[in-house]
């Protein structure tokens, strides 16, 4: 290894406000709605979003913290730095999460896609009331890859032309609308009649659920998948700190604010299911089947198509906003394979991002074709392959490099009983949870494994 941060002229950000944005824009996006949606509905509501907001402040903040730590400590790409600061067995956990972004952009973009269909067809009235059967039409196949490929090519376009700071200044705007939006959506919904059962699904835990394994490893999955954590896209955008801020607050605020996004989703999306009668229509408390994908996708647009041409602008802006969250959050895990490439390989900004970008394009084919193919991708890759990168960015942190780490969040974080508090966070408890929630993972994680195999062959 040789140095190239002493040689080459980082890219850096120019002001902290830059950085939390970037960061925030990378933690809301598809997660928050799409993905809270469907996960808390298939884990059964109240006990699963409970479940959620406890991982996303004992594990969530902590591995945040430790990831911005390992990155603005090394001022390299994930896969250099572990390497540079655990030495070269570490090289796989770089790998991995590189393998990881890679994967997750290549479905994460057939979902956006169709938040760029919606927002189209939504205004000309033509998803109709039967949102589950439009939802069906536009899914998958042709419709599916083209939406998919225009998204990738923004994205590859955004990360080429390093027109980020436009689109942070975009997001600036675009995140405060969206959650302004969205908490407009959750008082339209309260409004709606046969909504307490929607509530009480969404808030009122069941006791004996909390402990359910499969609420458990939903909960924790989410929580990774939602923060963009275990995979060194905090890491990425930590490399580019140059300044001594707070890291713990930090990753307090992004959390935070990805919590809250999700939250006030879930007060819209299930009085609605709930009101207009879609818990068969997606698949809740049943079987999982294709729709439960698309609970998102299904209910909202039935439901805001009964208000007529309000409810269709309405859900329009609504997809609009998404779309640029989207956006913003598949910036981030391009940019983690692009840097890696950049600083393992030397190779330029731009042919990293458009010879990776255009494999990504072709790896979600799959995904655009089969919902059984997304779902499993999501379930391995954005689920479980996160989970244990979380774990063993914990154990480099914790055991590894437990002295430079501390002294790294101190340049900051002065309180020496907070990094006393946050080490034990980092040592102890995150690890025995993850290792908990990897095994009640493992039957999905080799199910899905299995699936992507032979779908993925056939
Ligand atoms: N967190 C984003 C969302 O909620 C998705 C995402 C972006 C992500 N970067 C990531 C997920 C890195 C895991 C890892 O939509």
């Amino acid at each position: 290894m040789t140095d190239p941060a002493a040689t080459r002229s980082r890219d850096s950000w120019a002001t902290r406000a830059g950085f939390i944005l970037a960061a925030v824009g990378s933690a809301v996006g598809l997660g928050n709605m799409w993905r809270f949606s469907y996960v808390a509905a298939e884990g059964g509501g109240a006990a699963f979003v409970l479940l959620y907001l406890v991982f996303v402040a004992v594990i969530g903040v902590p591995i945040m913290t430790s990831e911005f730590v390992v990155g603005r400590m090394s001022q390299e790409s994930p896969v250099v730095a572990v390497q540079r600061l655990g030495g070269p067995k570490w090289a796989p956990l770089g790998w991995m999460f590189v393998f990881c972004g890679f994967g997750i952009l290549s479905y994460y973009s057939v979902i956006a896609g169709w938040t760029m269909r919606y927002a189209l067809d939504a205004t000309r009235g033509i998803i109709g009331t039967d949102a589950g059967a439009y939802f069906q039409s536009v899914a998958t196949g042709v419709p599916a890859i083209v939406t998919h490929v225009i998204f990738m090519a923004l994205t590859i376009f955004i990360v080429v032309a390093g027109v980020k700071r436009g689109l942070e200044r975009a997001a600036l705007v675009l995140m405060p609308l969206l959650f302004l939006l969205l908490v407009a959506l959750a008082i339209w919904a309260a409004t709606l009649g046969g909504g307490a059962a929607g509530y009480g699904y969404y808030l009122r835990p069941q006791l004996g659920e909390l402990l359910d394994p499969n609420v458990i490893r939903l909960a924790a999955g989410q929580a990774f998948f939602s923060l963009s954590l275990g995979m060194g896209a905090m890491m990425t955008y930590a490399s580019y700190l140059t300044s001594k801020e707070n890291l713990g607050r930090e990753a307090a605020t992004v959390a935070l604010c990805d919590f809250g996004v999700a939250f006030v989703a879930g007060l819209v999306i299930f009085p609605v299911i709930f009101h207009f009668g879609l818990s068969s229509t997606i698949g809740l408390g049943g079987a999982i089947s294709d729709n439960t994908v698309g609970t998102l996708f299904i209910a909202l647009p039935a439901g805001l198509d009964s208000l007529g041409t309000l409810g269709r602008v309405v859900l329009s802006t609504f997809f609009i906003m998404l779309f640029f969250a989207a956006l913003t959050s598949s910036i981030s895990l391009l940019e983690v394979v692009v840097s890696a490439v950049i600083d393992g390989w030397g190779w330029s900004r731009k042919q990293a991002a458009i010879w990776f970008g255009v494999m990504i394009a072709l790896a979600g084919l799959p995904a655009a074709f089969n919902l059984n193919f997304l779902d499993a991708a999501d379930k391995f890759v954005g689920n479980f392959l996160l989970i244990v990168g979380g774990f063993f960015t914990a154990i480099l942190v914790g055991y590894t490099i437990p002295a430079k780490a501390d002294a790294e969040l101190a340049q900051g974080m002065t309180d020496p009983a907070l990094r006393k508090a946050w080490a034990f966070f980092v040592r102890y408890l995150s690890p025995v949870l993850l290792l908990i929630v990897i095994w009640f993972m493992l039957p999905t994680a080799w199910n899905a494994l299995v699936t992507l195999l032979t779908l993925g062959r056939g």
